[in-house]
């Protein structure tokens, strides 16, 4: 029976959802609740010589006003990367420095959201300014191998074999360079903190990914006690990696609130999350790729520079997956970081696949074409079975059949190979375009407590946050199979510190974490009921168990990591540090894969480009919870489309910052945008993976997707982009 694919069932809070019934971070409207607004930075770097806050002080209402000079005692909580809490190591407003432009500089706290609004846009700062380095190729930006940094004990380097031998010696050659711009990730709800001290105890509402190291941060930033902190962050309307780590506001409305002895509440404005919260960097890429003559991959070297901020280094880990798309035995990558005058950059869904899979995969298309070989054909010659890097088997790789299913389910072989070949009815060009996608297995430890009740309940407290993936539908479809109780019955308790570990959701292992650990409750649970009852469960339901032993609940625990992790491990998790393993374990290597096939049609005179239909197909072992898996793959479908065609987060190399910095200039795709969006599972469980057969999906739906719309667009147009996004003026 657990063998059985899992029934397409709703999700299980859809109803509370749409009934606004469910309460995101700040949905806190209680009357006596204190606002709080932020005073940024309006220089891109420099100090602040004098802030003059009297005529902020003197409007209506105003309760607080927190600066660098009046903040107190409060330490940076650390760079999550780097072994601390936060999304970077500098927090604002311990300095009169300004690293970048919209750094905060006051917090303003009132009675009224209007009165705190109109009072920071009344505080006053003089500044001496120092000259700025925002984009990759500007004057004063640092460059640093990775290698040279302590980041390579845990980014080493990706190499196998003798890329550049292997590289001048083969038949076939491709050297191209590719950009991928900056982005916001742009969730729809703001970030947001509600701080409240109550008995001594500090209680943060914030939706966040991450509530042990938000927990955690605050302990070191404000030097408190652990259990003195709780953090609840039970849905999060959006979190994209943006919610990953600690914000840069949460510790200063602690602090307002632990001042003012009464709930104050922020909410970030969009304008002011661009500036001061982390985004995708800027990256630039140069591919190489060396084949035979009959297009076997032979070797391939991928070179990147990377954006980080002057404070921190955000890892640059891209050819972990570019290395692992295909068995390519020569292969190295170089990953250099650009130090710029910005915040420090950070994960946005499929940090590194996205960006490493467009530039990899549009150099394959480009080699399909220099070999004359279908894409397609091209893709399934070089599948392996083994990981090229480590030697080791791949625990489960299905994506020769994503690509043979997509193609089937595409019509791909009704494809004429010549660009500019295909025309549609209206005239505009048709192109069709491929591109696989890898991301890597990695699970967190978990520690899963699961309680049945009398009544008929059944509720699993477990690390897990809930940002709109459905993990409350997987939970409840997992423990519901496993007891044989109705899933409706199940309760998820999540996102809340006071239940269990809450180690960061992120990286797609969220279900491939949570599902075995709550799988192996289950198990425990349902041998615990059958140590009470000697003639076994006969047929019984937990609750019927219970009630005939005259026992009100029975509760157990279990805890799970990944393959070969040390105990430890459970240590790190209860202390808020990241501690998740994969993808190459002791005795395999694991990844998700993904397969799109995209149908550009671009306009014959004007080059607008229109994406009609994706047909995606993936590989991410067993699917729990069918309906919200599907509905995952297409919204990555429609972030490859943005990226593709609309994203950028465009940079004032004048001034500093972002000049698009609201939902009306950051061009998302809308629903116009997007046509049809077929999506199909190959649903096969990786049982070497973990006992669930989960091995991941969030973000391997959207890598790959950018590279086949960009191959279509070559074959439509027979122009190569190499620069996302790709726009009208890139075709004209
Ligand atoms: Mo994701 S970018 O790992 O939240």
């Amino acid at each position: 029976m657990s063998d059985a694919p899992f029934p397409d069932v709703p999700r299980s809070d859809a109803h509370d959802k749409v009934r606004g019934a469910v309460l995101f971070g700040a949905d806190d409207t209680r009357p006596d609740i204190l606002h709080a607004a932020l005073a940024t930075a309006t220089i891109g770097k420099g100090r602040i010589v004098a802030l003059d806050t009297s005529a902020a002080g003197a409007a209506p209402g105003i309760r607080l006003i927190l600066t660098h000079e009046n903040l107190g005692h409060v330490k940076s909580a650390g760079f999550l990367m780097a072994g601390g809490h936060a999304f970077q190591s500098l927090q604002p407003m311990l300095s009169p420095a300004i690293a970048y432009r919209g750094q905060p500089i006051a917090l303003v706290v009132a009675d009224t959201l209007e009165r705190a609004v109109e009072a920071a846009a009344r505080v006053q700062a003089t500044y001496s300014t120092e000259p700025i380095s925002v984009t990759l190729d500007a004057p004063g930006a640092e460059i640093i191998e990775q290698a040279n940094t302590p980041l390579s004990k845990h980014f080493p380097e990706i190499i196998a074999g003798d890329a550049d031998s292997a590289f001048a010696a083969a038949a076939v050659r491709i050297d191209a360079r590719f950009t991928t711009a900056p982005q916001h990730h742009n969730p729809m709800e703001l970030i947001a903190t509600v701080a409240e001290w109550k008995d001594g105890k500090l209680i943060v509402h914030e939706s966040t990914q991450n509530a042990e190291g938000l927990r955690h941060g605050l302990v070191a930033a404000l030097g408190l006690l652990p259990e003195r902190v709780e953090v609840i962050s039970p849905y999060i309307g959006g979190g994209f990696g943006q919610k990953y780590a600690m914000q840069m506001q949460t510790v200063l409305v602690a602090v307002a609130a632990r001042r003012l002895g009464q709930a104050v509440k922020l909410v970030v404005p969009r304008a002011q999350i661009f500036h001061d919260c982390s985004f995708r960097p800027a990256i630039r890429h140069r591919v190489r790729l060396g084949a035979d003559r009959s297009g076997n991959m032979v070797a391939a070297i991928h070179e990147v520079d990377a954006q980080t901020s002057r404070h921190d280094l955000f890892p640059a880990h891209y050819g972990a997956v570019s290395s692992r798309l295909y068995g390519i035995k020569n292969f190295r990558a170089r990953a250099r970081f650009v130090r710029n005058d910005v915040q420090t950059p950070g994960y946005m869904r499929a940090p590194f696949e996205h960006a490493a899979c467009f530039a990899l995969e549009c150099a394959v298309d480009e080699l399909a074409y220099s070999l004359g070989r279908d894409p397609v054909a091209l893709r399934l010659a070089n599948d392996t079975a083994t990981d090229a890097i480590s030697n080791l088997p791949l625990s489960s790789r299905h994506v020769g059949e994503c690509l043979r299913r997509g193609a089937e389910r595409f019509g791909w072989g009704k494809r004429s190979i010549t660009p500019q070949s295909m025309r549609a009815d209206d005239g505009s060009f048709i192109g069709w375009g491929v591109a696989i996608g890898a991301y890597p297995c990695l699970i967190a430890p978990a520690v899963a407590r699961l309680r049945v009740t009398v009544e008929g309940g059944v509720f699993i407290s477990i690390g897990a946050h809930e940002m709109g993936q459905g993990i409350r539908t997987a939970l409840a479809a997992a423990v519901a199979r496993k007891l044989g109780v109705p899933a409706a019955n199940v309760s998820a308790v999540i996102g809340d510190t006071c239940v269990s570990p809450q180690h960061m959701t992120a990286g797609s292992w969220g279900t491939a974490s949570a599902i075995p650990a709550a799988n192996e409750a289950a198990d425990a649970m349902l041998n615990a009921l059958a140590r009470l009852s000697p003639r076994g469960a006969n047929g019984r339901t937990p609750a019927q168990i219970l009630r005939a032993v005259g026992r009100a609940f029975l509760e157990v625990e279990v805890r799970t990591k990944a393959p070969g992790q040390p105990d430890e491990v459970y240590g790190r998790i209860a202390a808020g540090h990241l501690s998740f393993g994969g993808p190459v374990y002791p005795e395999f290597v694991t990844f998700s894969y993904s397969a799109h096939f995209a149908e550009v049609h671009v306009e014959a005179s004007t080059c607008r480009v229109r994406i009609p239909r994706v047909v995606s197909v993936i590989d991410c072992g067993r699917v729990i919870s069918p309906r919200t898996a599907a509905s995952q793959v297409r919204g990555g479908v429609v972030w490859g489309i943005g990226a593709a065609l609309r994203e950028v987060s465009e940079v004032d190399s004048r001034y500093g910052g972002f000049l698009n910095a609201d939902l009306a200039e950051y061009m998302v795709p809308v629903n116009a945008d997007i046509g049809c969006i077929d999506v199909e599972f190959i649903d096969k469980p990786d049982f070497k993976f973990n006992s669930a057969g989960v091995k991941g999906l969030g973000e391997v739906s959207l890598v790959g997707v950018a590279p086949a719309i960009a191959n279509a667009v070559y074959h439509a147009t027979g122009r190569r982009v190499r620069n996302l996004p790709i726009r009208i003026e890139h075709l004209l």
